[in-house]
């Protein structure tokens, strides 16, 4: 692998070969999201935990210190929001220029497989991959589900990661399945990472689908709302890392985390 592609991907995947990105690029899409008001407070306290931030270079520019040490994904795709007609119909919004300034360490883009907007998805990825490819900057495909939920299930997610590798994608970030989550990791021939999806009800479903997504192959996961909507973000966070980077189990990962927030360690 050329020099460049391989230093970006070590500084977003570490030396265990395990990752935890924290995305705060949710407004590019649905605007002011709750909690993410505003992204520097949002991170303040939890941005050391995590491996890297994912965010649209507006964020970046405007909310995000830039003597940061942190690498980040910078997220490409959009021009569409939860008031239009379909979430699938994005485009390519960022150039191969602002992704080299501003100092990128991967760019992520969405795959909406299945979509009317599919072969434009699956096109624009393969641009980007084109692309980024000519100046060594990983692409991580995002193969999203738009409104339609019940697409999160293991032979539709196996089918848009893998045509998300097929394409070129370096990385890919799936949505976790309960059944069969392990078929997606084997048939994608690159690094697979979970999506977290809207706030679950407890902690410890969280901790149980990382933990168990792990356990099956991803390298780690891309998780926001699960983090930082919570009651106790630092805690959510430290908890989750342990999973990924320490082997924590479900219980030793709810544990640790009750000790955080009894202010025990
Ligand atoms: C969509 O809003 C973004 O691609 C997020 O990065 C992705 O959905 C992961 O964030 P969450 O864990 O909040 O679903």
């Amino acid at each position: 692998m050329e020099w460049g592609m391989q230093n970006r991907l070590n500084r977003l995947i570490q030396k265990d070969g395990k990752a935890l990105f924290l995305p705060i690029d949710h407004g590019y899409f649905q605007g002011p999201t709750h909690c993410l008001e505003k992204p520097a407070e949002t991170i303040k306290p939890i941005v050391q935990y995590a491996d890297a931030l994912m965010l649209t270079r507006g964020v970046l520019r405007n909310c995000i210190d830039p003597t940061i040490e942190k690498p980040y994904v910078m997220r490409v795709s959009g021009a569409v929001s939860v008031v239009g007609e379909d979430l699938a119909n994005e485009s390519r919004v960022t150039s191969i220029e602002e992704i080299i300034r501003l100092n990128a360490s991967a760019v992520s883009m969405s795959v909406f497989v299945g979509s009317k907007y599919e072969n434009k998805s699956l096109t624009n990825l393969s641009e980007l991959v084109d692309e980024c490819e000519k100046y060594g900057v990983p692409v991580m495909a995002v193969c999203a589900v738009g409104k339609e939920l019940e697409k999160r299930e293991a032979r539709y997610l196996a089918l848009a990661a893998r045509i998300a590798a097929e394409i070129g994608a370096r990385v890919v970030k799936t949505y976790y399945c309960k059944e069969h989550f392990e078929k997606i990791i084997d048939g994608c021939p690159v690094p697979v990472v979970i999506a977290g999806g809207p706030k679950t009800e407890t902690q410890r479903e969280v901790f149980d689908f990382v933990y168990d997504g792990m356990q099956k192959g991803a390298v780690g996961v891309n998780l926001g709302r699960n983090i930082w909507q919570t009651p106790y973000p630092v805690a959510s966070i430290r908890a989750i890392r342990a999973i990924i980077h320490e082997g924590f189990t479900t219980k030793e990962a709810e544990d640790f985390y009750n000790q955080i927030i009894a202010g025990k360690t």
